[in-house]
Parts: structure tokens; sequence; C-alpha cells
């Protein structure tokens, strides 16, 4: 058994090998590494534009979590339960990792949790738009970010997004 940890989230995983992708927060196989090796992707200083692009992403995050949420909690199909259970985790814990860049404590918020309706399709409809939003708005933050750390994290966080577009094409 080995202990691996994730650059993205900072999550700790034990196990025989690397799991495909971080469980936690969807990074790529590349991003996970052995503990002994592990350093958290942080730049040391923000940028004006980062710091306001992280604030838009945490926004995007906290939003997207509650509504996977509400559309998990209100589908009566399993299989729309379970991943949009999961995509809320996934978000939930971007959020986390934002915070931790921004340095400061996880807002409260109930914003999206009153967006999911009552069909199934619509509501994957609506994930994928969000999704293709996430793609779009975190290709231009990584392009607009000074600090080397901050473009390798959006890029991250804009391939998992990416992931669930083509989760939720299906
Ligand atoms: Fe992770
Ligand atoms: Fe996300």
């Amino acid at each position: 058994m080995k202990v691996y940890r994730c650059n993205i989230c900072g999550e700790v995983y034990i196990g025989e090998e690397k799991p495909g992708s971080c469980p936690f927060c969807g990074a790529h196989q590349n991003y996970f590494v052995l503990a002994k090796e592990w350093s958290l992707i942080k730049s040391a200083s923000l940028s004006d534009v980062s710091r306001e692009n992280l604030k838009k992403a945490l926004d995007l995050e906290i939003n997207n979590t509650n509504f996977y949420k509400a559309v998990s909690e209100g589908s009566k199909d399993t299989y729309v339960q379970s991943m949009f259970k999961g995509l809320s985790k996934v978000e939930r814990e971007h959020a986390s990792a934002i915070c931790k860049h921004l340095e400061i404590q996880k807002p409260d918020s109930d914003v999206g949790l009153d967006k999911a309706v009552d069909s199934d399709q619509d509501n994957i409809a609506e994930a994928n738009g969000r999704e293709r939003r996430a793609v779009k708005f975190y290709a231009e933050a990584a392009g607009q970010a000074l600090e080397p750390e901050l473009k390798e994290y959006f890029k991250a966080l804009m391939q998992i997004e990416a992931d669930h577009i083509v989760l939720t094409d299906e």
C-alpha cells in the first residue's frame, strides 16, 4: 500500500496504485503523486486579475455544487442521483481548494439550490451548459494568470470540467 496525494486539491489517497483521476477533485492522474513528492500547486502571492478570477471561480463552483446537489436529491432515477451526487462532491472540492488560494473560509451559500427543475433531461442539459461555460472561463483565467502555478491550476480545472461535458453529453 502507498500514500498518494493530489497536487490540485491536496487530498490524500491510500491504495496499491494511483487512481485514474483524483477521487476528490477529478484532477487528471499526472497531478497525483506519492505523498513524499507532494506539494500543493499554489502561488505565494496573487495578482489582481488572478484574485478576481479565483473569486469568480468560487462563485461558479458554489453555484454548481448547490445545483447538482438539488438535482441529485430531487431525481427519482438512480443513475441521475449518482451522477449529480458525484458532480456536486467534485465541485464542492473545487470550491474548498479555491478558498485555499484566496486564503479565506468557505462561505455558506444557497445560491443555485433553487435551480433544479422536475425534468432530469432538462437538468442534464443545464449541467452541460454550466460545464461548457466553466471550461471557457477556466481557459480564459489560465490565459490571464500571471503566476505559473495558477496557470497550471486553472488548466487542471479546465480539464476536469471538460470531463464533465463528456459525462453530461451522453
Ligand atoms: Fe484532487
Ligand atoms: Fe468545478
